[in-house]
């Protein structure tokens, strides 16, 4: 028997690279090792979202669609959309009865965000609960292991802990999920800061020729390297560590910056190519897919039909757990 994964995005709209690199082609690996689950959080993008909901369905399309070109398979997966399965709000429901308050207020991505964004009012029970929603996504499947990224980890650990909680009252029924953290290559934005939407510094997954050429025009180098000549220092370079996610030769990029070998037009002339070349084919099948959404439905619909179906069967257990 396959051991179990699930994990999720939450639909804000276009991925970009960083999402690729950072997460998406490590779930396209794990697809034949593992049997997968990968949700479209909707519920959770409503968390922050919640003032204005009009792009969710179109947000929830470029995504699914961003998913299969880059791999993700609803042969081999099961894709589905958080908020067509009910038993995560029931979930969700039931363990918000035994979730402390005070592990909802130290958790650490909590207490960030409340500090960091401004222009949104994040002082609401759904936001607070946000990790508790996401343990139901994981237990609900019985998941044995949860692909995520550092910043979820806290919430990975939260789970963790209501599983045992719950488990302790009810008995075993849950399943203590594991994280499963890969090493993936890190994708800066052309600015130099993390990738992100927020931020004006992402390039998105499919992005033309025309839009690839300014941002790549754009993308920050070496400030000590105004000519060709000059001694260069690829490690906080951009342009290099997008040279290095695409080519085996980068310790030989890396020498040949360093000696002053190679000036950075030509470096940025070569990520060019590269990011030019991995975008055409995702371009191109994108376009087709959201051309007509109802090859996109069909499959959500497939797919929230599996999850269901496991879905109700794990509340079924509960419920006979908690004596309903
Ligand atoms: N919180 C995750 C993120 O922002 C998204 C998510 C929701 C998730 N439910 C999940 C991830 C369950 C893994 C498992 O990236």
């Amino acid at each position: 028997m396959k051991k179990r994964i699930l994990s999720a995005m939450r639909p804000t709209g276009r991925l970009h690279i960083g999402h690729y690199f950072g997460a998406l082609k490590n779930w396209v690996e794990l697809q034949d090792e593992f049997e997968c689950y990968y949700a479209s959080a909707d519920w959770h993008a409503l968390t922050t979202d919640y003032a204005d909901t009009k792009q969710t369905q179109e947000n929830a399309f470029e995504m699914l669609a961003d998913w299969l070109v880059s791999g993700i398979d609803p042969q081999k997966s099961v894709v589905f959309k958080q908020s067509n399965v009910f038993e995560h709000s029931e979930l969700f429901l039931i363990l918000s009865m035994i979730t402390p308050l005070g592990w909802l207020y130290r958790c650490p991505t909590y207490k960030e965000q409340i500090n960091e964004i401004q222009n949104k009012d994040l002082s609401n029970f759904g936001f607070l609960g946000y990790p508790v929603l996401m343990a139901a996504d994981i237990l609900l499947y019985k998941a044995d292991f949860v692909p995520v990224g550092e910043d979820q980890l806290a919430h990975l650990e939260f789970t963790r802990e209501i599983t045992r909680r719950f488990n302790n009252f009810y008995g075993e029924v849950l399943i203590e999920p594991q994280a499963k953290l890969t090493k993936t290559a890190k994708v800066p934005g052309i600015d130099g800061r993390k990738m992100s939407k927020s931020y004006g510094n992402s390039i998105l997954l499919g992005e033309e020729d025309d839009a690839l050429k300014v941002k790549v025009q754009d993308m920050f180098t070496d400030p000590l390297k105004i000519k060709k000549n000059d001694v260069g220092h690829p490690e906080g370079c951009v342009v290099f560590a997008f040279y290095s996610i695409f080519n085996d030769d980068f310790e030989n990029r890396c020498k040949e910056c360093k000696a002053g070998a190679i000036g950075c037009v030509q470096c940025k002339k070569n990520v060019f190519e590269n990011l030019s070349a991995f975008m055409k084919p995702l371009a191109q099948k994108r376009k087709e897919l959201l051309a007509d959404k109802s090859y996109l439905e069909k499959i959500l619909k497939e797919g929230n039909q599996k999850a269901s179906h496991t879905a109700a069967a794990t509340m079924a257990e509960i419920r006979k757990a908690l004596k309903f």
